[in-house]
């Protein structure tokens, strides 16, 4: 019999020197950064698991890609194969170019929404959420039972709960313009929707008049999910899957920088002519003219190869099972972390690790922290720090379900050797166990303030005691 491929559908052609520097270098700079992970200097960080966006690693054909980009200001070659190729993958007739992700949400907003809205989605990404909040609007989260659940093992996490959806129409009423679905939902742990919850929610919205877009910054590690798990697809393709999937809705906003396999890009796309002039009219003094958007001729030619590219189920494969054994790695030493594994990153389950440390306190932060301290791994916090909140009809401020660490894997960046040093930096950070303390806010922005802030130990002392 033929042996397995190998794990990797690549070879090297480009390689980036990185160095972990010494530990009194790194705790100055922890210091100096006043605790925010985003301040501290890429130079300096060995591993950089701080985001899967815009970090992957694009291809030998995206750079030939970007040297043959089209310039012209209007209607360029490569706006023609971004637009062809997103119509082809995403089945909308209208594309809007954006630079990111958030100028895609920031726009569709801006045309949509008003301070009398609510807007439900499975889970807000931070951007999306605080562009709803930012008109005023409410960004209600509507995840299912089970999406809640870190340790419960379920296939498709990322789901809506229709019950909550439900009761968000019979109380809301006429104050609901659109529904967003994420996919995957990244807040939630990077889990998958299932085709079968796409077409109950659309239903839903359908019944009652209202779009349906899709926040898809993930959607081939989606497609590639419900090709695994869902009943009756897998014999289908990635693209016939997806295609399936994009269906369902009206319309979408990407962050290219993931599933687009880019270092930057974004767009809208949609069914709905009145609603992309709209757009289209709004673009032009946010982003650029309506076939750039913002980009480069030669990131809209990147974005386009990217969208090619990540159709490719045996890229989808190793990519979302590269992630999948870091999780294994992490079993093999206990340490626990928000099950199953998502497509582009695990989410460390902080509080179970830190149950000292009150989520006020910020057990995320304090992980994150100390693993930069102990290994030069840099990694996100998704919590309290990045999402309490008040609650509209108390008042009160509410922390998350969930305080979360969360390892995001770049596409196409690290070898297995660097997650396995990954893995055991967090079991021995997790050992620190009660040593370990947590932080206080020292200043905050009005909004988005895990970007920002900066933090101190309780009580001024040492992260770790001795
Ligand atoms: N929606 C989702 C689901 C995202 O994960 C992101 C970005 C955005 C929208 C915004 O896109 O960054 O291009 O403006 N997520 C990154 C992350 C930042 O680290 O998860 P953007």
């Amino acid at each position: 019999m033929e042996r397995e491929l190998p794990f990797e559908p690549y070879r090297v052609k480009v390689v980036e020197r990185i160095h972990r520097v010494p530990r009194e270098q790194r705790e100055r700079l922890l210091q100096e950064a006043e605790y925010n992970i985003f301040k501290v200097p890429s130079a300096a960080i060995y591993i950089d698991l701080l985001t899967d966006s815009g970090t992957g690693a694009m291809s030998d054909r995206q750079w030939a890609a970007m040297m043959t980009g089209d310039e012209a200001y209007a209607q360029s070659r490569s706006w023609e194969d971004f637009e062809a190729t997103i119509r082809r993958v995403t089945g909308y007739r209208h594309v809007i170019p954006c630079h990111q992700g958030r100028a895609a949400e920031n726009l569709l907003f801006g045309a949509l929404l008003d301070e009398r809205h609510v807007v439900p989605n499975n889970t807000h990404f931070d951007t999306t959420r605080a562009n709803v909040e930012f008109r005023g609007a409410v960004a209600l989260d509507c995840i299912c039972d089970e999406g809640r659940d870190p340790q419960r093992e379920a296939p498709f996490k990322g789901n809506m709960s229709i019950p909550k959806l439900e009761a968000a129409f019979a109380r809301y009423g006429g104050r609901i313009p659109l529904v967003m679905m994420t996919i995957t939902n990244n807040s939630g742990g990077g889990q998958p929707v299932s085709l079968a919850n796409a077409r109950a929610v659309a239903a839903v919205c359908r019944a009652r008049g209202v779009p349906l877009f899709l926040d898809c910054a993930r959607f081939a590690e989606n497609a590639w999910f419900i090709k695994r798990r869902e009943t009756g697809q897998a014999g289908r393709s990635i693209e016939e899957i997806a295609r399936e999937f994009f269906a369902q809705a009206d319309g979408c906003t990407m962050s290219a920088k993931k599933d687009a396999l880019v270092n930057i890009g974004g767009f809208i796309a949609l069914n709905d002519e009145a609603i992309a002039q709209k757009l289209a009219a709004r673009l032009i003094i946010q982003e650029g003219f309506p076939t750039y958007g913002g980009l480069a001729g030669r990131d809209l030619a990147a974005v386009a190869e990217g969208l090619r590219e990540v159709l490719d189920e045996e890229y989808l494969t190793y990519r979302i099972e590269q992630v999948a054994r870091l999780g294994q790695r992490l079993d093999g030493y206990g340490v626990p972390y928000l099950k199953p594994a998502g497509g582009h990153a695990i989410y460390l389950d902080a509080r179970a690790m830190l149950p000292h440390i009150p989520p006020a306190a910020f057990p995320g932060v304090s992980f994150t922290a100390a693993l930069y301290l102990e290994a030069g791994v840099r990694a996100c916090e998704i919590g309290s720090l990045m999402f309490e909140h008040l609650d509209p009809d108390t008042g009160k401020i509410v922390a998350p379900a969930l305080e979360l660490v969360r390892l995001a894997i770049p596409r196409r960046v690290y070898s297995n050797t660097q997650l396995d040093y990954v893995a055991d930096a967090c079991a021995r950070v997790r050992d620190l166990g009660p040593r370990l303390r947590g932080l206080e806010i020292v200043w905050q922005p009005p909004a988005l303030r895990h970007f920002l802030c900066r933090l101190r130990p309780l009580g001024g002392r040492s992260l770790i005691a001795v």
